[in-house]
């Protein structure tokens, strides 16, 4: 096949959409979109939503890899990602915070996991040889909230995901985190919310977006409660996502 480009199947009800992503020309020869079924999406969306529930994922087989996880919190999400991608890719759990709940649970999958202070993130490169070291391919933040330094990004371009609980750019950029970020929404009277998934660059929540998942706001909702829809979403679909930037072309 012509089409070496890697797509994401979605696969609402009345219509399937292959919609290609990271489109170049010499890569795919423009042509960005193929319908089988249904509504064809011209051009290369960098972004798009879905509706949750009703996706799924065609993907490629994925060679093994070595991903570093950065969280310090809860680390739910890493354990998602660790359980969808077991036996696909080797883990190393990094997290600011000595007492995460995340280097905690982690021990049950046997993952590495390891503490750094400030300085070691911004004042030197020991992370990058850290990452070098276990030939780490893929960063993915989970939960994470420092800015990710220069030395990073230059080593890992287009190898740095995030995932947001909000539909950026709404709600997002320095200090809207966790509960912030649902209280905001709240506030706001969105009737809707949800998760967005996204390349890291040098801003916060700024970088490419890669995949939006939208669920409504209830009547009554608080900050816990919508945090918690959000949530069921993001461990369905950054598994998935991920495991969709990591397949290869055939
Ligand atoms: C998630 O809501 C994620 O979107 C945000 O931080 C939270 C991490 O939750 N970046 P957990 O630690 O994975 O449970």
């Amino acid at each position: 096949m012509i089409f070496y480009q890697k797509y994401l199947l979605i696969l609402p009800f009345e219509r399937v959409q292959f919609i290609f992503l990271r489109s170049s020309i010499s890569y795919c020869l423009k042509i960005t979109t193929l319908a089988v079924f249904g509504v064809p999406i011209k051009d290369k969306p960098r972004s798009f939503e879905l509706h949750p529930f009703e996706t799924n994922f065609i993907y490629q087989t994925i060679d093994m890899t070595s991903i570093a996880i950065f969280a310090s919190g809860g680390g739910s999400n890493a354990i998602s990602i660790i359980k969808h991608l077991a036996g696909q890719a080797s883990f190393v759990v990094l997290s600011n915070k000595k007492d995460a709940a995340v280097l905690q649970k982690i021990k049950d999958y046997d993952v590495e996991g390891l503490h750094f202070t400030r300085k070691d993130f911004y004042e030197s490169d020991k992370i990058l040889a850290l990452l070098h070291e276990r030939k780490v391919e893929w960063i993915v933040l989970a939960g994470f909230l420092w800015l990710v330094p220069e030395n990073l990004l230059e080593a890992y371009p287009q190898r740095i995901l995030n995932i947001h609980p909000s539909l950026l750019p709404k709600y997002g950029g320095r200090g809207m985190f966790g509960k912030n970020v649902h209280s905001a929404v709240i506030e706001a009277g969105e009737s809707e919310s949800g998760l967005s998934i996204h390349y890291v660059n040098s801003e916060y929540d700024k970088g490419q977006i890669l995949l939006q998942a939208r669920c409504p706001v209830i009547e009554g909702d608080t900050a816990d409660s919508l945090a918690a829809r959000v949530l069921q979403l993001e461990h369905f679909y950054y598994p998935r996502v991920l495991e969709f930037v990591l397949s290869k072309p055939s």
